[in-house]
């Protein structure tokens, strides 16, 4: 597509709107993640090997807040909540309770959840089909919910609204209930890791602690076979992922007083915008990381966006 800048300017921002508007194939898919806990959530972002790292590895969502930012076509990987951070203000330094990626700081630069944790996991199609699902075979650490606003296809929600913490059997619990290991972690038996011998569909069965995680949250993975009620596709869908998607869920015993029932969410801070809003393309992050985020391939792309900007600002100077 080449457009030349003589054209009637509004004819060709109106273009470069359909193409970010329609064309996903182009740019895979947005993801907005919404933190509806009542307690600060640090996302990690990692992509699968063979797919590169998203320009965001890493954030502090506050409650309430939400962040967008995009995936290219192809791209794979997971997507988690940490817990319990305590980054120092000045060396920005710091670990966190549940879902620590090990890198020492708020991005996670490539390093994976440590369980128990609660992932969604994504693979973007490229003009075709995306899967995605929730799995807890790493265990548990808080709800998470993937909405998916399709275009065709199944576009199931998924995820596990229930507060697991709250049903863990005491044998999986971690400290004070801040998250919920897998019977394979508790145990390390290759029964319940469907490791070795158990290493199959249909040697490695649903154990009496996998039933727990299914039944408090049917369309997750509780051990590693459960494909068949757990995977689920959409076709050039974006998808927001909430923290703690019911409000009835409390990080643990710890934290009290409790908080009020609906608490005013917090003014936009930085990059934040507050839940429900759609911030305008130019002041979200979505911009900064639109161009981090995409591969070489979309460079035609990219650069056209580049044009259009430079021409917004050209006119507006007029
Ligand atoms: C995505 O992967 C498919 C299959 O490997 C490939 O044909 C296609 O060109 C890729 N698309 C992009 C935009 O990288």
């Amino acid at each position: 597509m080449d457009f030349s800048p003589s054209h009637y300017f509004s004819i060709y921002f109106a273009l470069i709107l359909v193409l970010l508007c329609i064309d996903k194939g182009a740019i895979g898919a947005t993801f907005t993640l919404i933190n509806k806990c009542d307690y600060t959530v640090w996302p990690g972002i990692l992509a699968n090997a063979g797919s590169s790292e998203l320009g965001i590895t890493g954030f502090e969502l506050l409650p309430g807040g939400s962040r967008i930012f995009p995936a290219p076509p192809n791209w794979s990987g997971r997507i988690w909540g940490r817990t319990g951070c305590n980054f120092d203000p000045n060396t920005q330094q710091g670990t966190c309770a549940t879902g620590d990626c090990g890198s020492n700081q708020m991005s996670c630069n490539g390093g994976g959840a440590s369980p128990p944790v609660t992932l969604s996991e994504f693979t973007i199609g490229s003009g075709t089909q995306d899967f995605y699902d929730m799995s807890l075979v790493d265990g548990y650490n808080l709800p998470m919910m993937i909405d998916p606003h399709g275009r065709t296809g199944a576009c199931e929600s998924t995820g596990c609204v229930t507060d697991l913490n709250q049903q863990c059997p005491n044998e999986l619990r971690v400290g004070d209930g801040a998250a919920c290991k897998s019977a394979c972690e508790a145990f390390r038996s290759p029964e319940y890791c469907c490791s070795g011998a158990y290493a199959s569909p249909t040697t490695c069965k649903p154990s009496v602690y996998s039933k727990i995680f299914k039944f408090a949250c049917p369309k997750s993975y509780s051990y590693a076979y459960d494909d068949a009620t757990s995977t689920f596709t959409c076709t050039g869908a974006d998808y927001t992922i909430t923290f703690c998607p019911s409000t009835t869920s409390k990080k643990s015993a710890r934290d009290s007083p409790p908080p009020p029932p609906s608490p005013p969410p917090p003014p936009a801070i930085g990059s934040e915008t507050r839940t429900g809003e759609i911030p305008l393309i130019v002041n979200s992050p979505w911009f900064s990381n639109f161009f981090t985020g995409l591969s070489s391939k979309s460079h035609s792309y990219a650069s056209s966006l580049i044009f259009t900007l430079i021409m917004l600002i050209f006119l507006s100077l007029q």
